[in-house]
């Protein structure tokens, strides 16, 4: 079997195992280091969180996704850190996060605390003036079972206190951290060998190896696959075959670009499928395009999970509670769809969908064997800031929850009317779809001038698609709960996109 260089912590491993195997199991397996935890296997825990260091620009971007989820070969030419990486050189064997969890002893039976620990230390790496919302938020998807959030929110709290002149410029941060043992020395080293080493490049060689496959060549026993981020694939397959290596769209800088194309349809945003949900959110030009984007961020998954998880994982999974599906039907995005032997060629023929004919039927899609989402294009408008966007979603937690139903909504006013709208509806079928009838009710009525007309205007909208949908009961909630909450949060979009006009007294006096 071939092997990979890999540089893990300080030195440099060749490893045997498959790129498609779980990285926690190579980390525990084959490279014996066990303070990265197994504690889920579903991304839910955080217990085995590692740091993943990627080139970016001079410098190197570090982020903690979980290893139970991450492909092995997601890891050629970048730098992963385990807990056995960070204390080399730290005075005493501790980092600074370390000794804060220590001193408000954060920790008590410790399974939990090598993922708070990589967590965190991901948080501070972020070239952000550090805040307590911000390091609460980084551990959003941490659990801790025995010690109490009490004593883990104090230890962040220090952290703030501590670091909060760190430099915002990423190559003066890096250094600044290395230089407080945060990161150890390995961060540097890396940052220096990554510029002078040639870009190892293992995708060409993979796609032809998979397209031959699909070919029928029967010598490859081994079924073939396309991973994103994995927070889906390896949820629901935790043990892949040996010798399992997929397609990793992340390995493709093709797929990872945020971009503005035109062609004679129009002009576009162009979000490559491999694009993380993070990078989505923090996107200048995403945030642009689509004013007030970000603020629905934490409503999907983790920190842990967004770093991880694909623009395009999320539409081929083909849930009907996707949340950036949702977010994409209501925008108007379409799809770019290639053959994947022709991944790397920008001359060769793509195929456009519109999102919304995506979804054939539960699970299925128009996406014939061979084909691979390339990217997603979201309209441009001439003047974004006439887009009025809004997302809302219902599920039992706040943070690390699937939705029961999840809507979002698009539009434009134009000369003191609803213009071009898009309203998106998710857990109540059996594919996330377009709801035409409040689309019908709201296109071209005033927008305004008061409080009380538009109240009425969102209690049709909401009763209209309501009563246009007839959705099915299971764990997430029943039938009727899930048509009641489909009224709840259109009036919710409403309130939020109306703020401050007198809607939100009118319908809940
Ligand atoms: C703990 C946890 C919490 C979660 N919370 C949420 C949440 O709040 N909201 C939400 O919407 N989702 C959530 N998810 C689900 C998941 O994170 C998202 O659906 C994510 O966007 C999937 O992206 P991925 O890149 O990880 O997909 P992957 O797992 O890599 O792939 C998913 C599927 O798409 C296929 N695929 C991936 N990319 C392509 C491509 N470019 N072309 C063709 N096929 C492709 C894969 O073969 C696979 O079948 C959660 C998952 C976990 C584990
Ligand atoms: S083991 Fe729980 S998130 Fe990976
Ligand atoms: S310290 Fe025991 S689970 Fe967190």
């Amino acid at each position: 079997m071939a092997s990979m260089h890999l540089r893990v912590n300080n030195i440099w491993r060749e490893l045997r195992s498959a790129e498609g195997m779980p990285v926690l199991d190579v980390i525990r397996g084959e490279l014996g280091l066990t303070s990265t935890k197994e504690g889920c296997r579903e991304g839910d825990c955080g217990a085995c969180a590692v740091l993943v260091g990627e080139h970016e620009g001079d410098t190197v971007r570090y982020r903690a996704v979980p290893s139970c989820l991450l492909a092995l070969g997601e890891l050629r030419g970048k730098h992963l850190l385990t807990l056995e990486g960070l204390v080399e050189g730290a005075e005493n064997g501790l980092t600074p996060v370390m000794r804060a969890f220590l001193d408000e002893n954060a920790s008590q039976c410790g399974f939990c605390t090598p993922g708070f620990i990589i967590a965190l230390t991901s948080w501070l790496a972020e070239p952000q003036v550090p805040d307590l919302a911000g390091a609460l938020r980084a551990v959003d998807g941490n659990l801790c079972r025995c010690t109490g959030y009490g004593a883990i929110r104090r230890a962040a709290a220090r952290l703030v206190g501590r670091f909060e002149d760190l430099p915002l410029e990423p190559s003066a941060r890096l250094r600044a951290l290395i230089e407080a043992q945060v990161l150890p020395p390995s961060a540097l080293e890396f940052t220096a060998e990554s510029a002078e080493r040639p870009e190892e490049d293992s995708a060409p060689r993979k796609i032809l190896k998979r397209a031959a496959a699909r070919g029928g060549n029967t010598d490859n026993a081994i079924p073939a696959a396309v991973v994103g981020g994995g927070t889906d694939y390896y949820v629901r397959n935790p043990e892949p075959e040996e010798g399992f290596s997929p397609f990793l769209t992340r390995m493709l800088s093709e797929f990872g670009q945020i971009q503005y194309v035109s062609d004679q349809e129009g002009s576009w945003l162009e979000v490559g499928a491999a694009v993380t949900v993070r990078d989505f959110f923090a996107s200048p030009a995403v945030r642009h395009e689509v004013p007030g984007i970000d603020r629905f961020e934490t409503m999907f998954a983790s920190t842990l999970i967004r770093n991880l998880a694909t623009v395009g994982g999320n539409i081929v999974n083909a849930s009907p509670v996707a949340d950036v599906t949702s977010m994409l039907l209501a925008l108007g995005a379409r799809l770019v769809i290639v053959n994947e032997a022709d991944s790397r060629n920008p001359d060769a023929p793509q195929r456009r969908c519109p999102l919304e004919r995506f979804f054939l039927g539960y699970k299925k899609l128009d996406l014939a064997a061979g084909e691979v989402l390339k990217a997603v294009r979201i309209p441009a408008f001439a003047d974004p800031t006439s887009r009025r966007f809004s997302f809302e979603k219902a599920s039992k937690r706040r943070n690390l929850d699937i939705a029961a139903v999840n809507t979002a909504i698009a539009f434009r006013v134009d000369g003191g009317r609803f213009r071009d709208v898009r309203v998106s509806l998710g857990g109540v079928a059996p594919v996330p779809l377009l709801c035409a009838a409040a689309m019908k009710t709201l296109e071209g009525a005033p927008c305004g001038p008061d409080g009380k007309t538009l109240a009425g205007l969102a209690q049709d909208a909401a009763r209209t698609a309501e009563s246009s949908v007839s959705p099915i009961s299971d764990v997430r909630g029943s039938s009727d709960y899930r048509r009641r909450m489909v009224h709840r949060l259109m009036l919710a979009h409403f309130v939020r996109l109306f703020e401050g006009s007198g809607i939100a007294e009118e319908l809940f006096p």
